[in-house]
């Protein structure tokens, strides 16, 4: 189909796209872009894809318009166990080492599907956690499905699927997963959909990693035939975000006409047959352009008495003086070697709260939980009124499947400072995974109002970058799926 918008217009709304949602429509992709325009232009109520192009580029996106834009520009091509190579990888590779290592860790693994579309790439990994973990009932599984199609994670977050997802699977999945409705589609069994939470993620936004969007620490990201839609510089920028998402060693597997510059650095290639998968490496490399928590980068507070020596991690002995080493740990933890800013504060014993507040937060992306937590008492020890280290306190405990203690330092953080709208939200969200509903649309109501008084575009303070504006965009779509 031949375009009827001129050239310079769909050239200019191409490069505003590829900024605001990642996606590239080079000139052979036009028509395409312009037939999802014309879709959008409906919803909108406006004529037609030119006042729909002129409308959307005359002021800062909102959220229901990227969600629109997603919804007719982004493909929902997927099915359960796509790629077989890579699932076989999964599952008799890459899956049982780090399910070992996490029995060693408290029963504790962390995978995220990104860009999940209707969510069976994220129920595969859920199914073969299944078949690979026997006392699976007594892990903590962290499978975060995301993507920035509000209509595909509610398909999602229903979990109920027609045969087409089902193509290329064993016949033996559906009998033992899935629920038959009349309506023809094919439930999955709770226990398998209570794996996997769903959230929405523009990968192009600043929201990972972030203890925020729960994206920190990951053992494992699928992020397949999602970045084939980007332009190469958005590519790269995305696959050095991931990587910083990555636990040590952590995995990244894409798809395999997907690639990076950024895969050079930092990551090895392992080759399974007929697949490759990448692996994080803790090479030296370009510090990433964000750095480390706002707490973390604030000016030390005066030192202030050492507390006692018990409640510290075991300390090493200190390579380089102190303050050259926690700066060290800084740019580390800034490009993703965690465990070596982990290290480099253990051996420098920090007594200044943002230090050790840099140090629970490196240990608990790499699973290091109770070195966390240890360092987060050191932290609250030098700063008692710092309600940024009481939620990460309440963040690293619920991660850890301590609901009530993590509520309980929510609260602290909140009585530190009322105003702590990212404290309500991680409230509101423990609350809805417990079921407790009616306090979860508490929490994200107290959110709501305090971001309507922040400006929407400046980052929220101790929210790694979130912005008022995406926040509300969060909780939106989280309470429109749940
Ligand atoms: C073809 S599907 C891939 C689904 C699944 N990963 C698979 O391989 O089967 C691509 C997905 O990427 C999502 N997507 C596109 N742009 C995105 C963005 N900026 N942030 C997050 N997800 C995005 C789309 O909404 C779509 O669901």
């Amino acid at each position: 189909m031949p375009t009827t918008l001129p050239a310079p217009l769909l050239q200019q709304f191409s490069a505003f796209l590829s900024a605001r949602l990642g996606l590239h429509f080079p000139p052979p992709r036009w028509a395409d872009l312009e037939r999802g325009l014309s879709a959008a232009a409906a919803d909108f109520g406006l004529a037609g894809p030119e006042s729909c192009i002129r409308r959307l580029m005359s002021a800062p996106l909102r959220r229901e318009q990227v969600e629109t834009l997603a919804s007719h520009l982004t493909v929902g091509e997927t099915y359960f166990f796509r790629d077989p190579a890579v699932f076989a990888a999964l599952e008799h590779h890459i899956l049982p080492p780090l399910i070992a290592a996490g029995r060693e860790q408290g029963r504790r693994l962390r995978l995220w599907s990104a860009g999940c579309c209707s969510g069976e790439e994220a129920y595969s990994l859920a199914i073969l956690l299944d078949r690979l973990i026997p006392d699976l009932d007594d892990w903590h599984i962290t499978l975060l499905a995301t993507d920035i199609n509000p209509h595909f994670l509610a398909r999602a977050r229903l979990g109920a699927y027609r045969e087409w997802s089902f193509r290329g699977t064993a016949v033996s999945l559906k009998p033992q997963y899935f629920t038959p409705a009349e309506d023809g589609t094919f439930t999955l069994k709770p226990r398998i959909r209570r794996l996997v939470s769903v959230d929405y993620l523009n990968l192009v936004d600043d929201t990972y990693p972030s203890l925020a969007s729960n994206t920190n620490g990951m053992d494992l990201i699928l992020c397949r035939n999602v970045l084939m839609y980007f332009a190469e510089d958005t590519v790269d920028a995305i696959v050095a975000k991931l990587r910083r998402c990555l636990t040590t060693d952590g995995w990244l597997a894409l798809s395999p006409t997907e690639g990076s510059a950024a895969l050079r650095s930092g990551f090895t290639a392992v080759e399974f047959s007929d697949t490759l998968v990448y692996r994080k490496t803790e090479t030296a490399e370009r510090p990433a352009p964000t750095t480390a928590p706002s707490w973390a980068a604030a000016p030390l507070p005066p030192r202030p008495a050492r507390p006692a020596a018990r409640s510290a991690p075991p300390a090493r002995p200190a390579a380089a003086p102190p303050e050259t080493a926690i700066a060290q740990a800084r740019t580390c933890f800034s490009r993703g070697a965690y465990a070596q800013a982990a290290d480099l504060l253990s051996a420098a014993a920090p007594t200044a709260a943002p230090d050790c507040a840099l140090a629970a937060h490196a240990c608990a992306n790499i699973g290091r939980l109770d070195d966390a937590l240890r360092w987060c008492a050191l932290a609250i020890s030098a700063d008692k009124s710092g309600p940024e280290l009481r939620y990460l306190q309440a963040v690293i405990l619920a991660e850890r499947g301590d609901a009530a203690a993590a509520i309980g330092c929510f609260r602290q953080a909140l009585y530190l400072d009322p105003d702590f709208a990212l404290a309500h939200f991680a409230l509101g969200n423990l609350h809805r995974r417990l079921g407790m509903a009616t306090q979860a649309a508490r929490h994200f109501d107290n959110a709501r109002r305090l971001l309507a008084n922040c400006a929407a575009d400046s980052p929220l303070p101790h929210a790694e970058g979130l912005t008022a504006s995406r926040l509300l965009a969060i909780i939106d779509s989280t309470e429109q799926i749940s």
